[in-house]
């Protein structure tokens, strides 16, 4: 089994070292991306050649993955029946994918890396935080996203504060990461740039480049992000690792049945009978 020396290119990127003059520099640099650019992309992060490893796991466990086709908007619903029927709040976007949710991806290579705690403190470096964890969510957590021809991942914000994606595999053509920083903050949603995107302003859209095996740190929660439609035979593969200031960060039953579809209302529905037998 491929260790973290094996799949992190720790040369280049010393996480392994915090204390360091070079850890020290490497967080520096990720802190000016995130002023000037407003999201850190580490190209190479992991070694070339475990790229294939990691692909051909998440390959491997996308078998079981949920075949995602839904209608939704921006905010994860279905409209906002309080709002003007022409608001942003009430565009509706096709998500096309195949997605696993966290407790689909057991004991694996990419499992090791989200817990591997020199990755978490890195990022809680960069975020100039004292603490970050992993994302508590039995859901959330961890994912691993496919899109193929046609598929992709409309526009939203993410429930967690910070999100590291790892580009596993990359699409022929299209498959872009964008994204707006700042639209968000606490409950406070800037529509009026929402609705400018969605007429086609693209002026204030950031598209980083990525080839696989870059890493991405960025503002999920505040930032309005998306991934553009994938073109060709080959499909894009993210790993979505995700880290809050809390360490009992979860989504809702709601939300997750939404994300993850039928398996895991399935999951919740039996949990409440359960709980309601025992009650009886
Ligand atoms: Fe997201």
């Amino acid at each position: 089994m491929l260790t973290i020396p094996d799949l992190i290119d720790l040369d280049r990127y010393p996480l392994d070292r915090p204390g360091s003059v070079a850890f020290a520099e490497l967080v520096a640099q990720c802190q000016a991306m995130h002023r000037e650019e407003d999201c850190a992309n580490l190209t190479g992060f992991i070694r070339p050649d475990a790229l294939t490893a990691l692909a051909v796991e998440a390959r491997d466990l996308l078998r079981n993955g949920y075949q995602k086709s839904q209608l939704r908007t921006a905010m994860f619903d279905q409209g906002d029946p309080d709002k003007p029927e022409d608001h942003p709040a009430q565009r509706i976007f096709r998500e096309g994918s195949l997605q696993l949710a966290s407790d689909q991806i057991g004991n694996t290579l990419i499992r090791g890396i989200y817990e591997w705690q020199p990755l978490t403190d890195f990022l809680a470096a960069v975020e100039d935080r004292a603490e970050l964890y992993p994302m508590a969510d039995e859901f959330q957590a961890l994912n691993i996203i496919q899109q193929s021809h046609g598929d992709s991942l409309p526009w939203h914000f993410d429930v967690n504060h910070f999100t590291i994606t790892l580009l596993l595999q990359a699409s022929e053509a299209g498959g872009d990461f964008v994204f707006v920083p700042d639209m968000r903050n606490g409950t406070e949603v800037d529509f009026e740039t929402m609705q400018k995107i969605f007429d086609g302003d693209e002026s204030q859209i950031r598209r980083p480049s990525r080839n696989a095996g870059t890493l991405t740190i960025f503002r999920g929660r505040n930032a309005f992000h998306a991934v553009t439609p994938v073109a060709g035979k080959t499909p894009r593969i993210t790993a979505i690792l995700t880290y809050d200031e809390r360490p009992d960060c979860v989504s809702s039953p709601r939300g997750n049945t939404f994300v993850y579809g039928p398996r895991v209302e399935a999951i919740y529905r039996l949990r409440r009978e359960a709980s309601e037998s025992q009650g009886t």
